[in-house]
């Protein structure tokens, strides 16, 4: 169910920012912490971009998350790392959203191949389907087997544990990729570009994680410094390329 324009504003795409309610479909866990949750509604967006979900009392302001979609449903995946995120999992009310916000994915080639943390499962899935090409999902921790032969296919693989992480990147390495797309954690992210970037002579992407306001440029909050100077995450990103961000400790 969608309840209007949030004035004129317009994220970088033809589609216009809403509020929508969402009515959960489904609910799976990928991991211990981590769950992948589909919805009835659909909302018109496109690859990268992300929504901005309420969370009642469990928080100041609503939290990001990256929509994708899995069997053709609308979906996030989520890890559970405070009191928001255990809410949006948890909750059987309608969860209030705000959305499609940043700009989309748009990568210099159709060669390039997608590497995900379990908490970014969704867009992983979808960027493999949209652009048709291959995805690593990366875990430290061991996937939910029933997910895993629900959701695998030939273009899909699963490496589990630090060491598998260094060797699949070591792969891409040498493979004839032009771009590399890395989304998980910031560790994940700064190993990546890295290994692959330079010497392995990649473009890698990264979505950026960063803490957020209000999700539509009016807040300040997510600046992030750039080599290209000082972006704001949500309306500049949240993707960018690697050789471009300065990443702090
Ligand atoms: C554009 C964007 C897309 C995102 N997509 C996803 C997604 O697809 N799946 C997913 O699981 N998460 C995603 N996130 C991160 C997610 O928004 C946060 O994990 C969530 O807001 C945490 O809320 P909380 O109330 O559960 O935790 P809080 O109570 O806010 O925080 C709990 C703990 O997590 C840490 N934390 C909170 N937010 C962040 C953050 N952004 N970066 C690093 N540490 C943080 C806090 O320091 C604290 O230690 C995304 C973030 C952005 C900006
Ligand atoms: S979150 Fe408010 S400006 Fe980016």
């Amino acid at each position: 169910m969608e309840s209007g324009c949030i004035g004129m504003v317009h994220s970088s795409t033809t589609e216009t920012i809403k509020k929508h309610l969402l009515t959960k479909r489904g609910c799976v866990g990928v991991t211990e912490d981590t769950f992948l949750i589909t919805f009835n509604e659909k909302i018109d967006f496109l690859p990268g971009q992300f929504v901005m979900i309420g969370v009642d009392s469990h928080g100041l302001t609503r939290k990001p998350f990256t929509i994708g979609k899995f069997k053709d449903n609308l979906a996030i995946s989520v890890k559970t790392v405070g009191e928001g995120s255990k809410y949006i999992v948890e909750t059987t009310t309608p969860l209030e959203v705000i959305g499609p916000l940043g700009k989309p994915f748009i990568p210099l080639s159709s060669n390039g191949v997608v590497v995900v943390a379990p908490s970014c499962i969704v867009e992983g899935i979808h960027l493999s389907e949209h652009f048709d090409i291959s995805l690593h999902v990366c875990s430290k921790a061991p996937l939910n087997k029933d997910f895993i032969s629900a959701v695998s296919n030939d273009k899909m693989e699963f490496h589990i544990g630090d060491d598998a992480y260094l060797q699949l990147l070591n792969k891409l390495k040498f493979e004839k990729y032009d771009w590399v797309f890395i989304t998980g954690s910031k560790m994940m992210e700064k190993i990546g570009i890295k290994k692959l970037t330079g010497e392995g002579g990649k473009v890698v992407y990264v979505s950026y994680n960063e803490y957020m306001g209000c999700g539509i440029g009016a807040c300040k909050s997510c600046a992030v410094m750039t080599k290209n100077g000082i972006k704001h995450v949500c309306s500049d990103g949240p993707i960018f390329r690697g050789d471009e961000i300065c990443f702090q400790n």
